[in-house]
């Protein structure tokens, strides 16, 4: 196991109705008045968004709202957010929503205390020094964002889109409130994305070349096996608050390190993903269904045995101890199979995307011969080309 640090001081507030305590929350935090960020109209609709001021106007905390974050957030509305809360001169930002509506409250936070352009810290110009602390109220498992400590944002420059991430300690909010009936709204398709994303980001984690690893390793099977009996159950009884929870709070372990520390990880796929949902508009899961298994392809032979490991422990294979590969193959086959199980996407075909897109892709993800992407296998631009062909291809 390698070294590491871990600093995760996220409170989080778990469970019915949990969303009506934010206004003493945000109070004995001695915060006074708050940018409330969210995206369209799902948070209206159910009230959610009304229950939130008023719980914070009720103790006696001021309150900003601004909404229209749209999935795969841009920052031209983080650039409004940044000059409406340095004008009402605001102490505290809250974002209601998934990870579009929390990350573009990170940017904001961010970018208030901070001159210059937001974006910069995104295009890794400058480190920030200083942020707004963030709280969140979260309505979709699936980015992890509500514990995490990344941001992704998207920007258009010289016609083209980059979708960039930045990780800091200062985007880990201070708390988290999450109620899963608040999930009972989500279509089906976004919580199928949603579990996509979650899967990933334990994955990203899992095929590492860091060895003895096997506490993160064990908890890694349990957050991916969990989800795999919870999501379905999820989709056949989408009013089940249970298994909802079980699936939020899965959502969070996924992605909030506690799976990932002490190993080399991989992002690779995130990065080969974001290029797709940059370019066609499409939900990040959807990109990740496509990616994730054809990344696995290209990968599995410079470790056979871990995803053989992974066939055999998440989705309860049997090993052939003759032929390790047949069983890894087979690992990658029924994660596609589970993935199309629950309506997602598994070829450029399905999301809209064209081959001939791939060079356009390859500039964005900035590689090279020299310059790689991923752990796992440090990916060159030809390997990145060899992986976007084995998702385009993929026939079924
Ligand atoms: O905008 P509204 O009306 O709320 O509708 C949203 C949106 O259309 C809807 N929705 C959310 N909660 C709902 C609901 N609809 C009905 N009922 C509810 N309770 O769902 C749609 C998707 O929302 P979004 O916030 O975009 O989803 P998600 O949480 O999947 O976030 C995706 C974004 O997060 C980034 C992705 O790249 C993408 O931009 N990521 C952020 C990460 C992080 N900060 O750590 C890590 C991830 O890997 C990911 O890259
Ligand atoms: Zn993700």
């Amino acid at each position: 196991m390698e070294n590491f640090e871990f600093h995760r001081p996220t409170s989080y507030y778990f469970g019915v109705g949990r969303e009506n305590e934010i206004g003493s929350i945000v109070k004995d935090l001695d915060k006074h008045k708050v940018l409330l960020v969210y995206g369209g109209n799902s948070c209206i609709k159910s009230g959610l968004l009304e229950r939130v001021q008023k719980s914070l106007s009720s103790a006696g905390v001021a309150v900003v709202s601004k909404g229209g974050v749209v999935p795969n957030p841009r920052a031209d509305l983080v650039y409004e957010l940044i000059d409406l809360g340095r004008k009402e001169q605001v102490d505290f930002v809250v974002a209601v929503g998934g990870g579009s509506a929390i990350d573009t409250a990170k940017a904001a936070a961010l970018g208030i205390v901070n001159d210059g352009d937001f974006f910069d810290f995104f295009l890794k110009k400058r480190q920030p020094k200083d942020c707004l602390e963030i709280g969140v109220v979260l309505t979709i498992p699936a980015a992890g964002s509500e514990g995490s400590s990344s941001a992704v944002i998207q920007k258009e420059i010289d016609g083209h889109f980059y979708k960039c991430g930045l990780s800091s300690n200062f985007f880990v909010p201070t708390f988290a409130v999450m109620n899963p009936e608040l999930t009972k709204t989500l279509p089906a398709y976004q919580t199928a994305c949603g579990t996509v994303d979650m899967m990933a980001h334990v994955m990203e984690r899992y095929f590492t070349n860091t060895p003895e690893v096997s506490i993160t390793d064990r908890l890694c099977e349990a957050v991916l096996t969990s989800i795999i009996e919870t999501v379905p159950r999820v989709l056949r009884d989408p009013d089940n608050y249970e298994v909802r929870a079980n699936v939020m709070w899965a959502g969070t372990l996924a992605h909030n390190d506690t799976c990932g520390v002490g190993r080399e990880q991989d992002w690779a796929t995130h990065a080969l993903e974001h290029q797709l949902s940059a370019l066609y508009d499409i939900a990040h899961g959807a990109g990740l269904a496509v990616m994730f298994p054809a990344w696995m392809e290209y990968t599995m032979p410079h470790n056979p045995m871990r995803f053989a490991q992974f066939a055999t422990r998440v989705f309860g294979l049997s090993m052939d101890f003759e032929d390790p590969k047949r069983t890894a193959k087979a690992g990658i086959a029924a994660l596609r199979s589970f993935f199309k199980s629950i309506g997602m996407p598994l070829n450029f075909a399905d999301i809209g995307a064209k081959e001939e897109d791939i060079p356009q892709m390859l500039k964005l993800l900035g590689v090279d011969s020299e310059r790689t992407i991923g752990h796992f296998v440090p990916l060159n631009r030809d390997a990145c080309e060899a992986i976007y062909k084995i998702a385009a291809q993929y026939s079924y």
